[in-house]
């Protein structure tokens, strides 16, 4: 397995800009190389912010979007109008004002699309199945302080399912509660996981992740890696404990 690259910027402004640069570069390579790149997005604050970066930046880039397949590692059970809906803050913050192709837009099932959140984990395992590539070419994950990522939480059943694309959350820590998530068959699927971690009270949860040893299920994040490249996009607050 690859170390994974650890990259500190000094702000999170300066992070968000880095990963957004990156991104970019990556959908432009992979379309020049004749591919629809398959990505999955995260939800959470440096999220938000990379996210109004890719559309500050996207103009003067090479990708097409219409040619980008979009996921998410997870998402929240709740109505689709909701704010807490990380579909509706990635559409707000870039997708709707870059031309994709809604097609190849795969947001995961809201209250109003499936009876339960455990139907809804079903289908999304099935839609990723039918019309996912086998795997991602860049995975991008949030950390929480408790080392979560996508809505895998420390000592939860989901971290040890693994013959499941995606699983329901019941009584997740974070709100809201009801939640779907990627379990780890179908994050390291992936050629690239990037997480992206900013400010210090994830500080401790960083260190733990990249420390030798570490149990997945104490620090969820350890558990995740590409399968050609993990990179760590921090700022300094974030890396303090390394
Ligand atoms: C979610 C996320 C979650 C998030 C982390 C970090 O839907 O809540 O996908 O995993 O990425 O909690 O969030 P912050 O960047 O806001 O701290």
């Amino acid at each position: 397995m690859t170390p994974p690259r650890i990259e500190v910027h000094d702000s999170a402004e300066a992070l968000a800009t880095a990963v957004a640069g990156e991104l970019l570069t990556r959908l432009a390579d992979a379309q020049a190389g004749g591919a629809v790149p398959q990505i999955a997005l995260t939800g959470g604050s440096i999220a938000d912010a990379v996210h109004l970066e890719l559309a500050r930046l996207s103009g003067a880039s090479e990708v097409d979007w219409s040619q980008v397949a979009v996921w998410w590692g997870d998402e929240r059970f709740v109505e689709p109008a909701s704010n807490d809906r990380n579909v509706r803050a990635a559409r707000e913050a870039f997708l709707d004002q870059v031309d994709v192709d809604p097609a190849k837009i795969h947001p995961m099932p809201s209250t109003e699309s499936a009876a339960s959140v455990a139907e809804g984990a079903a289908a999304y395992g099935d839609e990723l199945r039918v019309h996912g590539a086998g795997e991602f070419d860049v995975v991008m994950l949030g950390v929480g302080p408790d080392g979560h990522i996508a809505s895998l939480f420390p000592g939860f059943p989901q971290l040890d399912v693994s013959d499941q694309i995606a699983v329901a959350v019941t009584d997740s820590p974070k709100p809201p509660p009801e939640r779907i998530s990627l379990t780890y068959s179908a994050l390291n699927r992936s050629r690239s996981v990037w997480f992206l971690v900013s400010g210090e009270e994830k500080a401790h949860a960083v260190a733990q992740a990249l420390a030798e040893g570490t149990d997945l299920h104490d620090i969820p994040a350890a558990g995740a890696t590409g399968s050609e490249e993990t990179i760590w996009f921090l700022d300094r607050e974030s890396a303090s404990g390394l």
